[in-house]
């Protein structure tokens, strides 16, 4: 061991006089015993469990297995809790409140005694809030996720979320009753865990593992698999090791581990918010990283895991089948094999005894199972910085498409509006959703994939170009342009559309066109007003005035870079 004055936690728990008393006496009360505080490197565990985030509600037994994990390797583990964002109840978006979760979680490692944190992280913005808050202290960090759910089975066939877009249309259409909508919530979400396609929660954690800040194989088990906690009880143990070799983040996130992690995100067919989450943590590690960067590493990727939504299976079979390990040993001839990971080795030596046990899962890079994957920008005088769409998860015959826009001015307006028969709208209309932004919405929510009116899904469409500055969840799917920058409640020309203008989508070629002059635009702009969301105080006022459009990664521009992890003052 290096010398223990070397580490932060000594600054509170080494000192001498009143302010030693004070920084253990109160510890004490848990009943930790005095040598404890003898200079053994103090662990934080970053816990998001809350009965109000059910895909982390878990996350307490994993805090146990870390514990062990820690104690085993000589370490003094404190577990801590921060804000807990859960996808399904909160309002308006889970979004809204990821930066303020990363603040809450800087805060807290920074101004505590812990000289290396383990972040257990879930849910989906449960994972990029926490790397982003644990990056801008930068200490020695590593991250376990909560495992995925077991797939479900309803009336004989395996479901997962994305199956939630697919009831939502056949009872729509009347094609299953209420009842049977009720039986099938319980029969997907039957176990611990998170969403079991590749949705944004398995994308974050397949993004924490090809970064190289998880264990191998920590995107990808179960949470109800045994195996769990016991990849949790080794992250314990190696946090330990990493803070004596003083393992900090920034030594981990370099350039090549991002480009890393946007390959192997369109390998996996991972969500359209992984840009977004990916920009903001680059931007608070400082690592220069570019919307286009996302397009120009994925690009020549083909779709090796065959999951849902792109593909037919769920996350759990990705482990039986070899786990993301055995997806990267098929990239090996195109990643970064010598980025390091936190176990201190490299990755190409963490997926090199990888094997394949199911090529109906994993597939090769030469006979993959779409040749088309990753994440497409696309830009025009729609989105001059740049909109996203994900080819795997949209249909072919839509990817060159030009058609009239009908356009919702609000999320509301949609609602009100979609299924009224007199709507004009047909197979190759354009659906224009606004002010679903960062600012607009606000917080960006993942309405981007809004339903087909009833009466095209009555004729068999089930698919139509749709663009928003919104985002859409991971678990959905469809010919989806998202997150148009500049947003419209910012002025982008977005909200310049009108119904009956025509729109030119062409993804081969990467743009995205609004068919109307620019002298007609600068006319409409004369009446353009921004919407005004009557919002004047708290985080959410702070949050409008200060978040970045989505091509930056919809960080709070005064969160970006790191302050470190140095506090000189005491507070006594
Ligand atoms: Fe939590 Fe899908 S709702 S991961
Ligand atoms: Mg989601």
């Amino acid at each position: 061991m290096e010398d223990n004055k070397a580490l932060r936690s000594q600054n509170w728990f080494g000192k001498t006089g009143k302010d030693g008393f004070i920084y253990r006496a109160w510890m004490k009360n848990q009943g930790i015993p005095h040598d404890e505080f003898d200079g053994r490197p103090v662990i934080g565990i970053c816990n998001t469990w809350s009965e109000l985030t059910p895909c982390n509600a878990h996350f307490r037994d994993l805090a146990e297995a870390v514990k062990i994990g820690v104690y085993e390797a000589g370490g003094f583990p404190v577990e801590f809790p921060v804000m807990s964002l859960g996808e399904t109840l909160i309002k308006p978006t889970a979004m809204l409140y990821r930066n303020l979760a990363s603040m809450d979680v800087e805060e807290s490692i920074r101004a505590n005694p812990i000289d290396g944190v383990v972040l257990l992280c879930g849910c989906d913005k449960t994972t990029p809030s926490l790397v982003m808050g644990a990056c801008s202290v930068d200490i020695p960090t590593l991250v376990i996720s909560g495992g995925p759910m077991l797939k479900g089975h309803f009336k004989g066939k395996d479901i997962g979320t994305s199956d939630v877009w697919r009831f939502a249309e056949a009872y729509k259409l009347g094609q299953i009753s209420q009842s049977e909508f009720v039986e099938a919530e319980a029969c997907m979400a039957r176990t611990q865990g998170h969403c079991a396609v590749m949705g944004t929660a398995s994308t974050m954690a397949t993004m924490v593992e090809a970064l190289g800040l998880s264990l191998p194989n920590n995107a990808s088990i179960p949470a109800a698999d045994a195996r769990r906690k016991v990849i949790s009880q080794f992250s314990g143990r190696r946090i330990v090791e990493m803070v004596k070799e003083n393992l900090t983040l920034s030594k981990i996130l370099t350039r090549e581990a991002f480009e890393n992690a946007i390959m192997v995100n369109a390998a996996i067919g991972g969500s359209t918010n992984f840009v977004i989450h990916l920009l903001a943590i680059a931007g608070r590690i400082g690592v220069d990283l570019n919307i286009e960067d996302f397009d120009k590493f994925s690009q020549h990727i083909p779709l090796l895991a065959n999951l849902q939504p792109s593909g037919e299976h769920f996350m759990e079979d990705l482990y039986y089948s070899g786990g993301l390990p055995a997806v990267i040993k098929e990239m090996s001839g195109i990643i970064h094999n010598d980025a390091l990971t936190v176990n201190g080795k490299t990755m190409g030596e963490n997926c090199a005894d990888a094997e394949v046990y199911n090529r109906n899962i994993v597939a090769t890079m030469e006979n993959p199972f779409k040749p088309n994957s990753g994440i497409a920008v696309v830009k025009g005088n729609l989105s001059p910085n740049g909109a996203v769409l994900k080819p795997s998860a949209a249909t072919p015959a839509l990817m060159v498409h030009r058609g009239k826009a009908v356009v919702f001015e609000t999320i509301e307006d949609y609602h009100e509006r979609i299924d009224h028969p007199d709507l004009d709208i047909d197979e190759n209309s354009i659906m224009v959703l606004k002010n679903v932004g960062p600012k607009g919405y606000p917080g960006m929510a993942e309405v981007g994939n809004m339903g087909i009116p009833k009466k095209l899904l009555e004729k068999g469409v089930h698919d139509l170009v749709r663009i928003s500055d919104g985002r859409m969840s991971g678990t959905g799917f469809g010919t989806v342009v998202l997150h148009v920058s500049p947003e419209a409640a910012a002025g982008g020309n977005l909200a310049l559309v009108q119904n009956g203008d025509y729109i030119s989508l062409d993804v081969p070629n990467r743009t995205l066109n609004l068919e109307v002059s620019d002298e007609e635009l600068a006319e409409r702009r004369k009446n353009w007003q921004a919407i005004d969301m009557n919002i004047t105080r708290g985080y959410v006022n702070l949050y409008i005035n200060h978040v970045e459009q989505a091509h930056l990664g919809a960080d709070m521009d005064f969160l970006k870079g790191k302050s470190g992890s140095t506090v000189t003052r005491d507070s006594h």
